[in-house]
């Protein structure tokens, strides 16, 4: 089967090409200017930008925590996901204590079952030790070469000792490790202050948690992986006090990774003032206009890497068990389907980023690092045909009741942005016709190679 895709912006690695792309079965067969071979379907992306598919490097579907459980499972969050044009996720699997990363890694694959997008998974784990040590090289031969370390929520929280034995092993695999930094001791004193205050609103999670306290667990893990002389991953980065730390183990000489998300530079605190303000509930809270700044300027100038959405999704029914206690919020918020929305308006129509910044940044620099390249995160003959056809001229308000998130809430609700993914094709197959999913379940796992660290 022939797809051909006419007369669109298409977004290559180093430049905007005007003209035509042919798919072949499930990969790009040419990229040309005018392409004359026959296609049993030809789609007009005229005036439209087209992408490798979009990867979303931090997703949770599907998580239980210790009281809930997220609103979205793949199921439904993958084809959100897909809609605005999110080709793979990377989700976290998740290693509980009393559980191998085997068992994390079959749950897993149970739980993403019948997606719509393509997945590939992190290994998330709550210890470090020679069991652990033992499960690298199965996990690594199945195909996952990136985990994650918390240093806070009591039952996956490991000390510094543990992300340093796991940064130094994990090197020598080629492989990398994120890891959650916020100074868990100063928040837990600080919840405890407030709450004997009778501070209990949404608001307070966020004094709860002052940018400082990011500071420090970026400054830690900076130090930790400086001491290993291994690369850091510093998942959802939200403040420029942290993006300060990153930088200064950069100019060190360190080979260091940023991951943001859309939350941190299109909302800000004052938005847990609102009435349903418990739906703005995650971690990192949501910071200052200052913060967002720094965040798209780190943008412009290629300091950050990558951005994932952090989607954690829980009902404004789930939000309520915490209407007297913000401490008691499970922590998350929705966002799969709007990422490239987001970026489009705030990056780049703010006129931080241009779109081929964008490519790299919803696409290719994850691509790369995460082991998928270049079969993902680039037009290239031969590439798998995950593919977007972004309009830039498609102006629409966000709202939970349009997303197909199952979500009844949206921290973006009534944001108004220029642009959409109109459609996506993946492996070839046309799953999103004008916005709307035509085709769902075609995700596959993704078995990820060593990662690119393009940065060493
Ligand atoms: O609030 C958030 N982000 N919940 C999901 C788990 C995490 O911290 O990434
Ligand atoms: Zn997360």
């Amino acid at each position: 089967m022939r797809t051909l895709i006419r007369n669109g912006q298409l977004v290559l690695e180093n430049e905007i090409f005007h003209g035509d792309l042919l798919i072949e079965d499930d990969h790009i067969k040419s990229i040309s200017e005018k392409i004359i071979e026959p296609a049993e379907k030809v789609i007009d992306a005229d005036n439209c930008f087209v992408f490798p598919g979009f990867i979303d490097t931090h997703t949770h579907f599907d998580l239980d925590l210790a009281t809930t459980s997220t609103a979205d499972t793949f199921y439904t969050g993958t084809k959100a996901a897909l809609v605005g044009g999110t080709t793979t996720v990377l989700d976290f699997a998740t290693q509980d204590r009393g559980m191998t990363m085997m068992d994390a890694y079959n749950k897993w694959h149970q739980k993403a079952k019948g997606s719509s997008c393509n997945y590939g998974f992190h290994m998330a784990v709550s210890e470090w030790n020679d069991d652990r040590i033992a499960e690298i090289d199965k996990m690594i031969e199945l195909g996952i070469t990136s985990f994650k370390m918390y240093m806070v929520y009591d039952n996956m929280k490991v000390n510094d000792g543990e992300i340093y034995a796991a940064v130094k092993r994990l090197k020598e695999k080629d492989c990398i490790i994120g890891v959650h930094c916020e100074n868990d001791d100063i928040i837990k004193m600080r919840v405890s202050e407030l709450k004997s205050e009778g501070k209990t609103d949404p608001i307070y999670h966020a004094k709860s948690r002052p940018n400082l306290v990011e500071a420090d667990g970026v400054s830690r893990l900076m130090d930790i992986c400086g001491l290993a002389e291994a690369p850091a991953w510093v998942v959802h980065l939200s403040t420029a006090e942290g993006l300060r730390e990153a930088e200064k183990a950069r100019d060190r000489g360190q080979e260091v990774y940023l991951e943001s998300c859309p939350q941190y530079i299109a909302l800000e605190e004052k938005n847990y003032l609102e009435k349903d303000g418990a739906k703005y509930v995650m971690s990192p809270p949501l910071r200052s206009v200052k913060d967002q700044e720094s965040l798209l300027n780190a943008m412009k100038e290629h300091k950050i890497d990558w951005i994932g959405t952090d989607h954690c999704s829980f009902t404004m029914e789930q939000k309520a068990v915490g209407k007297n206690d913000f401490s008691k919020i499970p922590n998350g918020g929705a966002g799969v389907q709007n990422r490239a929305e987001i970026i489009y308006e705030r990056a780049v129509r703010g006129g931080y980023i241009n779109m081929l910044e964008m490519g790299k940044l919803l696409s290719e620099n994850a691509a790369k690092l995460f082991g998928m390249f270049p079969k993902k995160g680039v037009l290239r003959e031969g590439s798998d045909a995950d593919i977007v056809i972004f309009d830039p001229d498609c102006a629409h308000t966000i709202s939970a009741k349009t997303n197909l998130h199952n979500c009844d809430n949206s921290p973006y609700e009534g944001f108004s942005v220029s642009g959409q993914t109109r459609d996506v094709f993946i492996s070839g197959i046309h799953a999103v016709k004008n916005g709307e999913l035509i085709q769902e379940g075609l995700g596959k796992y993704v078995k990820r190679n060593p990662c690119g660290r393009y940065r060493k």
